[in-house]
């Protein structure tokens, strides 16, 4: 796992929106799995701005979300699949009909579960997969002791994660109890995954997720098992890692041929 931490989230989504696009240029068949969350907004502002450049193509690119809320009607203005598609699909010019969420809506979820992994091995697998995470380290909405091997299925939120999204749903509407979430072994099936956090909450979570036992306790420990993890986070989440001057070492006497 590489950690790097920057002074600032502008930095901070520079470096992940290069980290994306380098992986994304290099695919075969690029696929984006994309992350909801006020986090990794400053990587969607960053590729924009490498979009508006000309120097990265989205509308041929299948997009995948993490995860979406059950039981919110189709076009809900909460929806995963509606913020996605004014947070990201518009401003990236991704297309629409290759961008997808699971169907919380679904009368039959399991059904709907299994066709949500059918569809990402029919695209060929994630090229690179974006993530937050939470306070509790969930990552997409794998919430503590999500089993580490899990794939897309419903899961039941917590109370605390429920409350740190009502800020959300201002209008007085009750936050849904139960998302589909890609798993953890989805996720970890992502050729490369690239977490962002801001902030002092976030970090018990990422000291748990860089440093912590692998744990399903702390979902996102399960980055531990990935080749190819980049954990990018700004002083205040890096604020309880022992290793902190080990990972800015690292990063500043990173060789020229490794940086993107
Ligand atoms: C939600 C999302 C996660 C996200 C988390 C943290 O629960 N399902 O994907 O990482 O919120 O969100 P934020 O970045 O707003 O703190």
């Amino acid at each position: 796992m590489e950690v790097v931490i920057l002074p600032h989230a502008e930095a901070i989504g520079a470096l992940a929106a290069r980290l994306v696009a380098a992986e994304l240029r290099r695919a075969e068949r690029p696929v984006l799995g994309l992350a909801t969350g006020s986090s990794p907004l400053v990587i969607y502002a960053a590729l924009r701005r490498l979009v508006e450049a000309g120097d990265l193509a989205l509308a041929g690119v299948p997009g995948f979300a993490l995860d979406e809320y059950v039981g919110l009607p189709a076009g809900h203005p909460e929806s995963y699949a509606e913020v996605l598609r004014r947070e990201v699909v518009e401003p990236l010019c991704m297309d629409p009909a290759l961008v997808r969420a699971p169907d919380g809506a679904a009368a039959d979820l399991e059904v709907a579960c299994e066709a949500y992994e059918q569809a990402i091995a029919e695209a060929g697998g994630i090229t690179v997969q974006i993530l937050g995470i939470g306070e509790n380290g969930h990552i997409g909405f794998n919430e503590p002791t999500s089993s580490l091997a899990s794939r897309t299925r419903i899961k039941t939120l917590t109370a605390a994660t429920r409350a740190a999204n009502a800020r959300f749903f201002p209008d007085g509407d009750a936050v849904p109890t139960h998302c589909l979430t890609q798993g953890l072994g989805t996720i970890l099936d992502a050729g490369a995954l690239v977490l962002v956090a801001q902030g002092e909450r976030k970090a018990e979570a990422v000291r748990q997720a860089v440093e912590g036992p692998l744990s399903s306790r702390w979902p996102a420990s399960a980055l531990q098992l990935h080749r190819r993890a980049t954990v990018i986070v700004d002083e205040a989440a890096a604020g309880r890692l022992e290793l902190a001057d080990y990972y800015r070492e690292t990063f500043a006497a990173k060789p020229d041929w490794q940086r993107v």
